[in-house]
């Protein structure tokens, strides 16, 4: 069944209040709904009142205190209809549900010893019948009750208003919130958890409690968590005037977690591994993304909480918004306390994080058979459009937004949001409308509706660009000119073949043939960087004063979600990658110099040629390595290849292999050929004293670790003893990660064996770090579909935790090119035997599996079959889930 954006409908109803009880018990628990009902006004008197449940055994349903018997009442296709009901009544519902029994980790779930919720975004239903969508918003009074021996700790949202023994043994805690809210926000949490707390007080003067909880054993493990909450309520309230408004703030982590996190009002539920962190177990980036995850969790406070969507199409209004803040924590937090060329490198170090994370996860997407728009127009199953997409090309959106209205003028425009939203359950539209009517006042005379077709168009634009200059009148003319292809399903409609023009933001500078900013002028101001506002197929800039032809440094800071296309020389890549003064941009032009060679090679790979690599790209990575002015952190980004996934963007048809081979022969190269200086980088680049996860030592560890990655490729025997004492030696599990998966991809010997063994044997006891050992493993170079099938005999190996799970099946479906596209098949086999394996117990994670064949129709001819046959295996599999079933049926019918 297709859902489309187009249907939607009021709920005739409004549900004010709902009160429930639950009697925990992992084998059944019991569910008593109390809601209280108003028919809307002009709704008809027979319209049935709709509710939906799956999975729930009903016990009884009364009326204003009469119960209503079988026939009163009808259930089919997870809908139960009460027709004949007063204008306003209150329904009462008791249903049962098995906690123990719920593999899908959707709706009332257990982990470990605990009981956990996940409702988003439509788990709720699987709790209790109700009309599960997010325009209906009630308030909630929540009744736990469970014995103190099994659950002493009884958690809901909002605040604690009475808590006590029950006369049959057992105890009770009672939950109110006081904000109303749709059921997809509402979370419970019962078990025996260790709590890290602090107290602070918000900027208007409140006292409030802010809580970590996790597995007892764990408690040495939050304090980064902790801190962090406390770093995202300061940070909303400075750059947002946004307020904690509760008094009691929670965060609780479970161990067996669908996704991320979750942002349940008040008590917000993680994954585990964005919450546990030490020194001893997390790695610099496993701290980084505490930290993002933690803020994006609390930012969704006021983005998806205090104004939440309309229906699920609207999901980018709160999922992309919350991203782009939690991008910005993220880069204050990383720039914070450095002066102004310190910051802007800071700065820059975040953004190609995101930049690469979005080229190398929803560019794919956004040409494939899943390609939709960050607001979708239709979907099968709402759980598979928590996508790259909806996430961080709309959290793209919003950027753009924030540029061309500026900080002040995007601040300006979201305090308007609020005004006109606060409570409210409403659409992307609203939220454009609310930036508009401040651009508006900026720019008389224009608007952002051309703008808003990124919210329709789905697909990446190409735009090109071309100089003319004009030596005698020293000026140089530029031209942008967009293309917006059709992509994923829309090719099979001829007549929308070219979508119309977008308004797009793009970020410009000129350097001069000695690589110096040249001043350009526009609408009356002179900058080294100028915004064009391309929101036609084609413009023209003209830019005074350049006396010679220029080199273009082109959409910095990556002002917009578009490919760039410009006919580049080496030589002038080489330039920009020395001297750019945008650091985004300056990290681009060797990205872009290292794509060219890999591509060139991998062409020589598949033709059977030897493999070159170019001085002109040596060079520029001697020249970024011995920069004394480039920070470490920096460095290690402009330093690395780009990713094999960002790669096959570039490459038609996609050979996984020969992009291997190439970017391996490409990293020994400069490995061997810029030994020396890796050495000194290794040498100049140790952390000492106490271990801390702030950017300066996190940037030097990861130089430094790069630098050990670049020496073994070059030359693992000379450098293999380097990595074994790095090993041994590891203060903290950065360097330790850092020398084992030097050591495993490319060490030999005892000594790699040995290594594995005792990182196993050292943190058996924590699953996170195992799950590391595992992903490790599974991503290895020498990890065929043998090894992968060994690795999941494992005892350690279970497909019902979704961490392990991902540490080893995906990373190697996802993320082991090699072991995948082997040429036997045996990766494809694999690859549809766990989907299906996954599938049987829960299909919202199987589905995310089954993405990895999406870009079938894009690879080389000897695997495109293959991967086809394998995906068709999976389709006529009986007994599909909803997830699965919607993935394949869209990669199939491409
Ligand atoms: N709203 C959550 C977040 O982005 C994601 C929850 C999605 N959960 C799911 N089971 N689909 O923070
Ligand atoms: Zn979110």
């Amino acid at each position: 069944v297709t859902v489309a954006r187009g249907d939607y409908l009021p709920y005739p109803y409004a549900i004010p209040s709902i009160a429930l009880e639950f009697d925990l018990d992992p084998a059944r628990t019991r569910v008593l709904s109390r809601l209280s009902i108003e028919r809307q006004p002009g709704v008809p008197a027979d319209t049935p009142l709709a509710l939906k449940g799956e999975d729930l055994a009903l016990v009884s349903v009364a009326v204003d205190g009469s119960p209503i018997a079988e026939g009163g009442y009808t259930i089919s296709d997870g809908v139960l209809r009460l027709t004949g009901l007063p204008a306003a009544c209150e329904v009462e519902i008791v249903s049962d549900c098995r906690p123990a029994e719920n593999s899908t980790l959707m709706g009332l779930y257990v982990s470990g010893a605990s009981l956990f919720t996940q409702c988003e975004a439509e788990g709720f239903r699987r709790i209790t019948w109700f009309a599960d969508r997010p325009d209906v918003m009630s308030r909630y009074r929540v009744t736990l009750r469970g014995t103190r021996a099994d659950y002493p700790l009884l958690l809901s949202n909002g605040n604690l208003v009475d808590a006590g023994d029950l006369p049959d043994g057992r105890h009770q805690a009672v939950w109110e919130d006081p904000h109303p809210k749709p059921c997809y926000l509402f979370a419970l949490v019962a078990g025996n958890l260790t709590c890290r707390e602090l107290r602070t007080r918000t900027r208007s003067g409140r006292d409030v409690l802010l809580q970590v909880y996790s597995d007892p054993g764990s408690e040495s493990q939050t304090e980064w968590a902790l801190a962090s909450l406390e770093r995202s309520l300061r940070w909303d309230e400075d750059r947002f005037g946004l307020e904690l408004d509760l008094d009691r703030f929670m965060v609780v982590a479970a161990r067996d977690f669908n996704m991320g996190a979750m942002e349940n009002k008040g008590l917000n539920i993680f994954n585990a591994a964005y919450v546990l962190a030490d020194p001893d177990t997390a790695t610099d980036a496993n701290y980084l993304a505490i930290e993002a995850v933690i803020g994006h969790e609390y930012f969704h406070n006021w983005t998806g909480n205090r104004v939440t969507c309309r229906d699920w199409f609207q999901l980018s209004l709160k999922e992309g918004l919350t991203v782009f803040r939690d991008q910005e924590f993220t880069a204050d937090m990383m720039a914070r306390g450095q002066d102004a060329a310190a910051a802007a490198s800071a700065r820059a170090v975040k953004r190609i994080d995101d930049v690469a994370t979005l080229r190398a996860a929803q560019f794919p997407e956004d040409a494939g058979p899943m390609a939709h728009p960050i607001r979708p127009e239709s979907y099968q199953e709402i759980g598979n459009f928590y996508t790259a997409t909806v996430y961080e090309k709309g959290a793209e959106v919003i950027r753009m937004q924030h540029t061309l209205l500026g900080e002040a003028g995007f601040r300006a425009g979201m305090d308007e949001y609020f005004r006109r939203h606060d409570g409210q359950a409403v659409t992307c539209d609203d939220f454009v409308d609310a930036m508009e009517s401040v651009y508006r006042d900026l720019h008389p005379g224009r608007d952002l509706s051309v703008f808003r077709r990124w919210y329709q168009q789905a697909g990446t634009p190409r735009v090109s660009v071309t100089l003319d200059h004009d030596a005698a009148a020293q000026r140089c003319t530029v031209t942008l000119s967009q293309r917006n292809p059709a992509v994923g399903v829309e090719k099979q409609d001829a007549s929308a073949q070219e979508k119309p023009p977008l308004h797009i933001p793009f970020a410009l500078g000129l350097l001069d043939p000695q690589g110096r900013a040249l001043p350009l002028t526009l609408d009356g101001k002179t900058q080294e960087t100028v915004l064009l506002e391309l929101t036609t197929a084609s413009a023209q800039w003209t830019f005074e004063n350049i006396p010679a032809q220029p080199i273009p440094s082109l959409l910095r800071d990556f002002s917009a979600p578009v490919i760039v296309d410009y006919p580049w020389t080496d030589a002038a890549l080489a330039l920009l990658s020395a001297h750019d003064g945008n650091p985004f941009a300056r990290w681009e032009a060797g990205q872009e110099l290292a794509t060219r060679q890999i591509l060139a090679n991998a062409a020589r790979h598949q033709a059977g040629e030897p493999l070159a690599a170019d001085p002109t790209l040596v060079d520029a990575w001697r020249a970024t390595l011995r920069d004394p002015k480039l920070d470490a952190a920096y460095r290690a980004r402009a330093l690395m290849l780009p990713s094999e996934k960002t790669l096959a963007e570039r490459m038609q048809p996609i050979d996984p292999p020969a992009l291997a081979a190439a970017r391996d022969f490409l990293r020994a190269e400069l490995g061997r050929q810029l030994a020396q200086d890796w050495r000194a980088a290794y040498q100049d680049n140790q952390t000492e004293g106490a271990f801390s996860p702030a950017p300066g030592p996190a940037g030097r560890r990861a130089l430094k670790n790069l630098s050990l990655a670049y020496l073994m490729a070059g030359d693992a025997a000379a450098n293999q003893a380097l990595a074994e004492t790095q090993y041994r030696g590891a203060a903290n599990m950065t360097d330790r990660m850092g020398a084992l998966s030097a050591l495993v991809n490319e060490g030999s010997g005892d000594a790699v064996g040995q290594a594995i063994a005792d990182f196993h044997t050292r943190w058996q006891h924590d699953p996170l770090v195992i799950d590391k050992w595992f992903a490790l493993q599974a991503t290895a170079r020498g990890t065929d579909v043998a090894a992968a099938r060994a690795l999941m005999a494992h005892p350690a190996f279970t497909l019902r935790n979704p961490n392990r799970a991902r540490a080893l099946v995906f990373q190697f479906c996802l993320n082991n090119a090699r072991g995948l596209h082997a040429a036997d098949g045996a990766g494809y086999d694999f690859w549809a035997e766990q989907v299906l394996a996954l599938d049987a117990l829960n299909p919202e994670v199987a589905a995310r599996l089954a993405r990895a064949m999406d870009n079938w129709a894009r690879y080389a001819p000897a695997l495109r079959t293959g991967m086809q046959a394998a995906l068709g295996r999976v389709r006529a599999h009986a007994g599909l889930s909803r997830n699965v079933a919607e993935i394949v049926a869209k990669a199939l019918d491409i």
